[in-house]
């Protein structure tokens, strides 16, 4: 249907994934010694982290090869800590800081100024934190002189406030409960059992103040969100043929290759391994494939791709059939509203979609047109059709980095490596 010349075609390894980068931060944060993180995610979001907890009295080293922390001497930070883009830093910062009583402020970017915060207020709240709000929206200042334990029983779908409130826990020396979604990402809940936290992981998490005086050398497993515009762009592209070395495998993360094969992709997952890690590693080989069909995506499969939605969505434009996306409510309220985009950068280029209330329906193998992006300052909706203009224009635009360095500052040069 295009005349696409060009095809992906190679081996790459990528830095390290974007969530456990900003979790073992934080984590290394809370212990007194030094600790040694490698292969930790080069992106904006995580380097705002490191900004936060240096503003925080927090020593962070970096050199070629790896990143010192030396944890234990957290303190009020001078002034309001601007968490820029990221949710993640944001809300877990503040769960973070709560537990370890230290008053604070926090704002972010225009994008994180409106984004949801009521899904953390009102449990650190009743954990009887002083947080001060706009509305349920940043700028939030906490006021944290004592922490109760909480039984937190909305089983929540977010991972960022599973987080946040497993770290606010970490305050008090009474237990606290707190039910979860199990297919939200777990990297929090393992790291800590993994350094002996005390901390039990079942239908609820139980969690209490613990001592850990011993740091830790971890090397973070390449970014399996990042790997999915490689993977997608692979799997549409004539021709292409890419190898992913060293990405985490982890299920709760694993809803995007899961869906891919359920739609017929050629995708192989070999060498799971653990290298003396909480998470486990994995090398994953990807194939073109001319045959993909639409799939229905809902519920849990929606929550274990969260942020792998819009890549799959280019996906199912040159997939046989119609892929529906029920249950995706949540990507409204993301770095963008990302169905909106999705429905409306698609549409322009020709595309037989629709938007529902809680998610798209997606006709595919109907013949697109170029168009740019209007990715609304969005990583993720960038990335997506830079992956599609590479197919359909036989290149990509090559002009959003610095929206894409939010997560992937290394999207272009691996794309531009891996053509043929
Ligand atoms: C993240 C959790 C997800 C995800 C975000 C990163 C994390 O958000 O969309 O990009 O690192 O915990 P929610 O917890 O709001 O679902």
């Amino acid at each position: 249907m295009y005349n696409t010349t060009k095809k992906l075609k190679g081996t790459v390894k990528l830095k390290g994934d974007k969530s456990i980068s900003h979790r073992l931060l934080m984590i290394a944060s809370l212990i007194n010694d030094k600790s040694t993180i490698k292969n930790l995610s080069t992106c904006e979001d995580v380097i705002t982290t490191m900004e936060c907890l240096r503003q925080c009295n927090i020593a962070i080293n970096e050199t070629m090869y790896e990143t010192s922390i030396k944890g234990g001497t957290l303190a009020s930070p001078d002034d309001v800590l601007d968490c820029k883009n990221s949710g993640t830093t944001a809300r877990m910062m503040i769960g973070l800081l709560a537990g370890q009583k230290i008053s604070s402020s926090f704002k972010g970017d225009s994008s994180l100024m409106q984004r949801p915060m009521k899904r953390i207020i009102e449990p650190l709240t009743a954990m009887l934190i002083k947080v001060k709000h706009n509305n349920n929206l940043l700028p939030i200042s906490i006021d944290p002189n004592s922490v109760q334990p909480i039984d937190y029983n909305s089983y929540t779908n977010s991972a960022q406030v599973k987080s946040s409130l497993m770290f606010a826990a970490l305050g008090t020396n009474k237990y606290s409960n707190i039910a979860y979604n199990k297919s939200t990402r777990d990297h929090t809940e393992k790291i800590l059992h993994y350094l002996n936290f005390d901390i039990s992981i079942n239908d609820k998490i139980k969690i209490r103040k613990s001592t850990v005086n011993k740091g830790f050398l971890i090397e973070i497993p390449g970014d399996i969100s990042n790997a999915s515009f490689l993977i997608g762009a692979c799997l549409i592209i004539p021709g292409s043929k890419i190898t992913v070395k060293d990405v985490l495998y982890n299920k709760t993360r694993f809803g995007f290759i899961d869906v891919l094969l359920k739609m017929g992709a050629n995708i192989k997952i070999i060498n799971k391994n653990t290298k003396n890690n909480p998470e486990l590693y994995c090398d994953i080989i990807v194939e073109y494939t001319s045959d993909l069909k639409g799939v229905d995506i809902k519920g849990n499969e929606v929550i274990r791709m969260i942020d792998e939605i819009p890549i799959l969505s280019i996906v199912a434009t040159q997939a046989n059939g119609q892929t529906v996306l029920m249950d995706a409510t949540e990507l409204k309220y993301k770095e963008s509203n990302r169905l909106s985009l999705i429905y409306r950068n698609l549409k322009l280029m020709g595309a037989n979609i629709k938007e529902e209330k809680d998610g798209l329906i997606i006709n595919g193998n109907k013949k697109l047109y170029y168009t740019t992006t209007n990715h609304g300052n969005d990583h993720r909706i960038a990335m997506s059709f830079e992956v599609l203009h590479l197919l359909i224009n036989n290149k990509m635009d090559n002009v959003y980095h610095d929206v894409i360095k939010i997560s992937f500052p290394e999207f272009y040069e691996l794309i531009e490596g891996l053509i043929q």
